[in-house]
């Protein structure tokens, strides 16, 4: 039996029936089709401009790219497991629709060259779109805070009571990841946006190709240098996955506060009825399901990245068929992030932020301690150790009468020790401990507004910039 494949040429037997599942990347890479047909159509107008095809071949390859590119979108494409991958799926319907010129669409071309084409611009359109999603998230955030540069609540270390800072504060400081996110999105495609097409199997081709013209039209800064590591090249998704690794990581921190938040214990936030879940046994219960699942979508987008890590870790150049086993790590740390970051931004906007809950908060923990001490330091004269001592003073007497610092009288705080003046009262107020902290990045709300301003105006540039990375591919 004669092997039937587009590469069966020097085999005298059939493949195992198998290997057509075993060896098939078809179930997921059809994904990739629209990459696919628009890196052929990049490289049959450069066949043509080189005089290697011409005029009348180039455009029947178009129109059947075209066409397959409908059937797809319509569903009405046969997808066949014995032709193994997306690009042979393509080329042999495309050859069956026009024939002869079909066959020499592969001219100066190889699957390694092109899946990593193809591959390649999956991977800089999927960093775009989470980026543009990422853009949003942080105006949600931005949103937040502008809101609440007065909303006090406690400041947390070892997630115990530390001292006050407002809401939008603590939103401008999760800004400030996603906005290194989003930076680091942007020069993972910026280092990455080279054309590997035209490398061919490893070695380069004898035909006179331009490898300029193709980057360009797709998009791409320039053809990447050398042809063998374009093939074997699979860091660029390893940047994404590393880089929505670490966004995800963010977000799990984001979402395990607003777990903690929602709880009875802080009931700092109110997660909204469409965002929350029940419980199947317990009728009273709603359950944040939501920021849950935004938490534990990290484990997968860290084992996404160790995955990839792990196959291409001792490889020889140059294309290795190990490497087949890239995309899905990237479809799904992509899927996934994109569904997260719609969800975590809508869930943001319907929260309800409960002010009384957190004010009320601030009532435990003696929140306003190092202000005392910072106040005997600087109007009194006395030395912070020692400042720092007869506050604790204080907070033991306010303990030992069951309230908080900030809740004793005058009186009551100038009897712990005669070193307290009657002004240092004025320390215990929440609102002058939080204001207070006005150094540049501090807490208080001067200085949160110049944060959000900061923040605003980074985000229209940012804007701007991202927009101008839209990849314009017409042919
Ligand atoms: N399906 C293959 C992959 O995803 C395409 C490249 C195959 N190249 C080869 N020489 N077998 O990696």
């Amino acid at each position: 039996m004669e092997n039937s494949k587009l590469w069966g040429g020097r085999f005298k037997e059939g493949a195992a029936k198998i290997l057509d599942t075993f060896n098939a990347s078809l179930p997921f890479d059809k994904k990739l089709y629209l990459q696919d047909i628009l890196g052929s159509k990049a490289h049959s107008s450069m066949l043509e401009r080189c005089g290697i095809l011409s005029k009348e071949e180039k455009e029947a390859i178009h129109k059947g790219l075209d066409s397959i590119k409908k059937e797809i979108e319509n569903g009405e494409f046969i997808f066949k497991l014995s032709d193994e991958d997306i690009h042979m799926a393509i080329e042999s319907r495309l050859t069956e629709l026009i024939g002869n010129a079909g066959k020499k669409l592969h001219t100066a071309r190889s699957r390694n060259d092109q899946v990593a084409l193809d591959f390649r611009l999956f991977t800089l359109s999927a960093n775009y779109q989470i980026s543009s999603l990422v853009l949003e998230l942080i105006s949600t955030l931005l949103d937040l805070a502008k809101e609440h540069t007065t909303t006090i609540m406690p400041g947390m270390t070892h997630l115990q009571h530390a001292q006050p800072v407002n809401f939008g504060f603590i939103m401008c400081a999760y800004t400030c990841m996603f906005v290194r996110d989003f930076e680091r999105l942007t020069s993972s495609y910026k280092r990455n946006n080279f054309s590997p097409l035209g490398s061919a199997a490893l070695a380069g081709t004898p035909y006179a190709i331009d490898r300029f013209y193709t980057a360009e039209a797709l998009g791409f800064e320039a053809p990447t240098l050398n042809a063998t590591d374009s093939v074997s090249d699979r860091d660029f998704a390893l940047d994404f996955l590393y880089d929505l690794s670490m966004l995800s990581m963010h977000i799990s921190r984001l979402a395990e506060e607003l777990v903690l938040w929602s709880s009875y214990e802080f009931r700092f936030i109110t997660l909204s009825d469409s965002y929350s879940t029940g419980s199947s046994i317990m009728p009273q219960k709603k359950n944040p399901d939501v920021p849950e699942l935004l938490r534990g979508k990290s484990g997968r987008m860290y084992g996404n990245l160790f995955r990839l890590l792990t196959v291409l870790k001792g490889l020889p150049l140059a294309y290795n068929k190990d490497t087949q086993e890239d995309k899905e790590a990237v479809f799904d740390s992509f899927e996934n992030m994109e569904i997260c970051l719609q969800i975590l931004k809508d869930l943001l906007k319907t929260m309800q932020i409960n002010k009384d809950k957190m004010q009320e908060a601030c009532k435990k923990g003696h929140l306003c301690a190092t202000d005392l001490a910072d106040f005997l330091v600087s109007h009194c004269n006395i030395p912070f150790r020692e400042a720092h001592h007869i506050t604790g003073k204080a907070v033991s007497y306010a303990e030992s009468i069951g309230k908080d610092l900030s809740e004793l009288s005058i009186e009551e705080l100038c009897k712990v020790d005669s070193a307290i003046p009657k002004e240092a009262h004025s320390a215990l107020s929440l609102e002058n401990s939080m204001n207070s902290r006005n150094s540049y990045g501090g807490t208080s709300t001067k200085s949160t507004l110049a944060q959000i301003e900061s923040l605003e105006s980074w985000l229209s540039l940012a804007t701007i910039a991202h927009h101008k990375n839209q990849r314009k591919m017409e042919f």
